[in-house]
């Protein structure tokens, strides 16, 4: 089967240079590349969803096969009504293995056609997390190498307010 189109979901909270790595690949690799900003249930999110859109068209803009969007509900059912049948996730270290398997499992037994394809993440990234990133700005340390440069202030000003 010819897979033209693909997600990319994921919390994006905030954007780093790992992720973009990932969406710039990916954009070679499909005719078009939807890039889904999401809650994560499990984890609570910094940004807001507008937040983390906004920075994501920012980082996409140049882009012309990449659209962001967002949606509520399971990535599963969402990927058959924008009929695409192949889910991206990076992958880090094993330690982010067994999750993103899990989820890549379960996505598979909710949508039958729905298949997860895993890019490793580039070695220069392999550390890199929103978390860390998100730690580093809230204790006032430089970002500057772990995002994209067009949302650097976004973050650390959001990140250095104190609310
Ligand atoms: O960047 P994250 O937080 O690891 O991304 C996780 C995300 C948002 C991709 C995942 O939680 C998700 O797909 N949420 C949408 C709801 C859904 O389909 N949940 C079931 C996944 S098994």
């Amino acid at each position: 089967m010819k897979q033209k189109n693909a997600i990319y979901p994921g919390s994006f909270d905030p954007i780093t240079k790992g992720h973009m790595d990932i969406i710039k690949r990916s954009a070679k690799m499909f005719d078009k590349l939807y890039v889904a900003v999401l809650t994560n249930s499990s984890k609570s999110c910094c940004f807001t969803i507008e937040e983390r859109m906004e920075m994501m068209r920012k980082c996409t803009s140049d882009m012309q096969n990449v659209e962001v969007c967002t949606f509520s509900g399971l990535l599963a059912e969402y990927a058959k009504k924008i009929d695409v049948v192949t889910s991206i996730r990076g992958l880090r270290a094993v330690t982010d293995f067994e999750y993103e398997f899990q989820m890549a499992l379960t996505n598979k037994k909710i949508n039958k056609e729905l298949e997860t394809i895993f890019l490793t993440t580039n070695s220069k990234y392999m550390y890199l997390s929103s978390s860390i990133v998100k730690e580093i700005a809230r204790n006032g340390g430089d970002i500057s190498d772990f995002v994209p440069s067009v949302v650097l202030d976004d973050i650390k000003n959001r990140l250095q307010r104190k609310d």
